[in-house]
């Protein structure tokens, strides 16, 4: 028997003034979609960003349902909008912000374990990390140059 320590290092930057140029442009896009989220029920508002390599900037907004589970996340809708729109596109960044109508959200936000699984999987299929950037509405902002820092021990293709 024996113990296996996990670790992972996230970069913390104190405000988005403290962005370098291109995330803070990133994170931008990230602010705007977030403002269209569809969220009347839990009215917790997430945006999404993706930097693709084509240059091209995918967005997307959480889509909330009446039929709670019927509904999807910011990161989901951005990343299968990606897939779905840009195939053999790699992806190369990705900028979240996330806040709640009933209270300041200063903590930066990060992605739901479902999101993480789904983001985890273009990694793989592109053989290639994600940067992940996420912050609340103000405040810091957390830099993972991976997803895999965010999903130790994640199921992937290589099991099946
Ligand atoms: N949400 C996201 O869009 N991304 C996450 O990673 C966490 C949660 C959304 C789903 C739902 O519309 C609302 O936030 C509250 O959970």
């Amino acid at each position: 028997m024996k113990d296996i320590k996990i670790e992972s290092t996230l970069t913390v930057y104190d405000n988005f003034d403290e962005l370098p140029q291109d995330i803070a442009n990133l994170m931008q896009h990230a602010i705007e979609a977030r403002k269209n989220a569809y969220a009347p029920y839990s009215k917790f508002y997430v945006g999404a960003a993706i930097l693709l390599d084509n240059n091209e900037v995918v967005t997307g907004n959480n889509q909330e349902n009446a039929s709670y589970p019927s509904g999807l996340c910011a990161e989901r809708t951005a990343i299968y909008y990606a897939g779905a729109k840009y195939p053999k596109s790699k992806l190369l960044k990705m900028a979240l912000t996330a806040g709640s109508n009933e209270h300041q959200t200063i903590t930066p936000i990060p992605p739901c374990g479902a999101c993480r699984q789904a983001i985890a999987e273009y990694e793989v299929k592109q053989d290639q990390p994600i940067e992940i950037y996420f912050m609340g509405e103000t405040g810091k902002v957390v830099k993972s140059n991976s997803l895999a820092n965010l999903l130790p021990l994640g199921f992937d293709r290589s099991f099946l």
